[in-house]
């Protein structure tokens, strides 16, 4: 039987994770199936274990249930454990499975690989404190930081994040208003406040003469945040489709073992982007 993979999410429709591993498995040769499958909100554990029991081989897993998919996976990884949330399930040997986070690790890798920024030394501010950012914090400070700040609407949830990763650097919460007089060399936007057309209230001279803007949310116009990164005199901006594409290349090597060749499919991808 061919091996099975899906990606599980609600919604799901707009997911290019199908065409994303389809264009990996062609370009390295692996003979296998990807799909999407809309998932009750109310249904995770069991479609998953229907689709393990069915001979699935792995999942990726989208919106709303990365926390669930953490819970379902009998092991994790250390950046899954990390993260507090899973966004790959892979059949172990041995029968168990296996749950790993790979988003932050993709952030890194577009960050550095593709784009050709830099993380060690840089002064890093992180907007938001939800689950995507927790997904992305500990492979960023894995790169060495001089130090991250995390600012949040909600400040509580800045603070708590902070502390549950301070023992890996140098890591600070705060509202959006204690930015002032602050400059950072990279800017991630982790909020979803592009959903509803808005950026957070940040002050006019946040970045430094070098600074770089990188969003975690793509689309094919600027996110409003990059619209304002170019506004206010940032040297570089990027949204985060290198990020989604490198973070299906760790879960397609996490899966056959092999590591698909990125670019292309990145180029394809933001040509198509509609
Ligand atoms: P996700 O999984 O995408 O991170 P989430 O966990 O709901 O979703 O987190 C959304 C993040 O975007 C939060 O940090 C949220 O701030 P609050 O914690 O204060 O809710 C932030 N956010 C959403 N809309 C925002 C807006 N209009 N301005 C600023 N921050 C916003």
């Amino acid at each position: 039987m061919t091996d099975r993979y899906a990606v599980f999410g609600n919604p799901v429709e707009q997911s290019k994770s199908p065409t994303i591993h389809a264009a990996f498995a062609a370009q390295t040769g692996q003979t296998m199936t990807y799909s999407k499958q809309l998932v009750a909100l109310d249904g995770f554990s069991e479609a998953a274990e229907a689709f393990f029991a069915a001979g699935g081989k792995g999942l990726n897993i989208t919106v709303p249930f990365k926390q669930e998919a953490y819970s379902f996976a009998a092991r994790l990884t250390a950046r899954a454990r990390h993260a507090g949330a899973v966004n790959t399930l892979a059949l172990q040997d041995d029968g168990t499975i296996l749950g790993d986070n790979t988003d932050g690790v993709g952030m890194v890798q577009d960050l550095l690989e593709n784009l050709g920024w830099q993380i060690r030394g840089k002064k890093v501010l992180v907007l938001g404190a939800g689950g995507a950012v927790r997904g992305v914090l500990e492979p960023l400070l894995e790169q060495l930081p001089q130090h991250v700040v995390i600012a949040n609407r909600t400040i509580d949830k800045a603070l708590q994040l902070a502390k549950g990763f301070a023992e890996m650097g140098y890591l600070l919460g705060c509202g959006f208003d204690m930015l002032e007089g602050q400059q950072f060399d990279l800017v991630i936007n982790g909020t979803s406040a592009s959903l509803a057309g808005e950026v957070p209230p940040l002050p006019n001279d946040l970045l430094t003469a070098d600074g770089h803007c990188y969003d975690l949310m793509y689309a094919a116009q600027p996110t409003p945040f990059l619209v304002w990164a170019r506004q206010h005199g940032a040297r570089a901006v990027s949204d985060g489709l290198g990020m989604l594409v490198e973070q299906a290349a760790e879960s397609f090597k996490l899966w056959r073992g092999v590591k698909p060749e990125t670019k292309l499919v990145i180029s394809e991808l933001r040509d198509n982007l509609t």
